[in-house]
């Protein structure tokens, strides 16, 4: 199993600091942020790890994690020249990925619940893609999941729905084989101009190849000003819900 983290993008939700730090390197308790999914593929056993970033970013990466050997990991990056989209930042791991099984994990997603047990029955699993859902009290700021009450399986996933069909988000937790890279070549970006990773998901509803799980415990998308603050409350201990909305 190869690790991919997103850490690219651009951020503009946490500005202005952003304009000057790319937000993976912000603090979350007592590191940065983007230790928290580095140590959370650790713990899934997942030691080969792709980064996708920003190209400024490559020296201070350099220092801070270099390849990954104090951490236990060893840590390869991949430029993304331009914040195209989490789906267009997936597909630059194609040649790093090769024929393997893969778990992406967006960078600001931070997350209590163990890895490890999905990781490893996804190695033995026939299908696809798995996803991993959190219940959430504004669903229209999410990707939202509509489950089929009678088959149990995902439907579609509806990206900031106006009238959400469930409260459970598809959250920034991947896991694919590398026949998803076929898959892509159909997306065409959206009107935002990004190839979206909700569109390759329901791609992948369609062909009855996306499998799911509920997280148990927090999850919370870093991605504000009030997630990041609530990030660190999580991360200490300070704070026991993710559902802060
Ligand atoms: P987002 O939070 O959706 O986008 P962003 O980081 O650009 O922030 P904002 O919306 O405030 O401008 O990104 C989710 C994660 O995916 C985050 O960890 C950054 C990463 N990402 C990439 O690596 N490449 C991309 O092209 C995009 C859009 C996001």
């Amino acid at each position: 199993m190869i690790g991919v983290i997103l850490a690219g993008g651009s951020g503009t939700r946490l500005s202005p600091i952003t304009k000057i730090v790319n937000k993976h390197f912000l603090p979350v308790g007592k590191y940065p942020m983007i230790y928290w999914a580095l140590l959370k593929l650790k713990e899934a056993n997942v030691e080969n790890v792709l980064l996708i970033i920003n190209e400024d970013d490559q020296p201070l990466y350099d220092k801070l994690i270099g390849d990954g050997r104090e951490l236990g990991l060893n840590v390869t990056y991949k430029i993304q020249d331009e914040p195209l989209g989490i789906a267009h930042g997936v597909s630059l791991a194609k040649s790093f990925v090769g024929d393997s099984k893969f778990i992406v994990l967006l960078g600001d997603n931070l997350f209590q619940d163990s890895l490890k047990k999905a990781v490893s029955d996804f190695e033995k699993d026939q299908k696809v893609a798995h996803v991993f859902l959190k219940k959430v009290t504004n669903p229209i700021a999410y990707g939202i999941a509509e489950i089929d009450l009678k088959t149990n399986k995902i439907s579609a996933i509806e990206e900031k729905p106006v009238n959400p069909k469930s409260d459970l988000c598809v959250t920034g937790i991947y896991l694919y084989d590398a026949s998803v890279f076929r898959y892509m070549k159909q997306l065409v970006p959206s009107q935002r101009g990004e190839l979206e990773i909700t569109d390759l998901n329901n791609l992948l509803i369609k062909e009855g190849q996306l499998g799911y799980q509920m997280l148990n415990g927090w999850w919370i998308d870093a991605g504000t000003h009030e997630s990041l603050y609530y990030a660190n409350q999580l991360i200490n201990g300070d704070r026991k819900e993710s559902n802060h909305e």
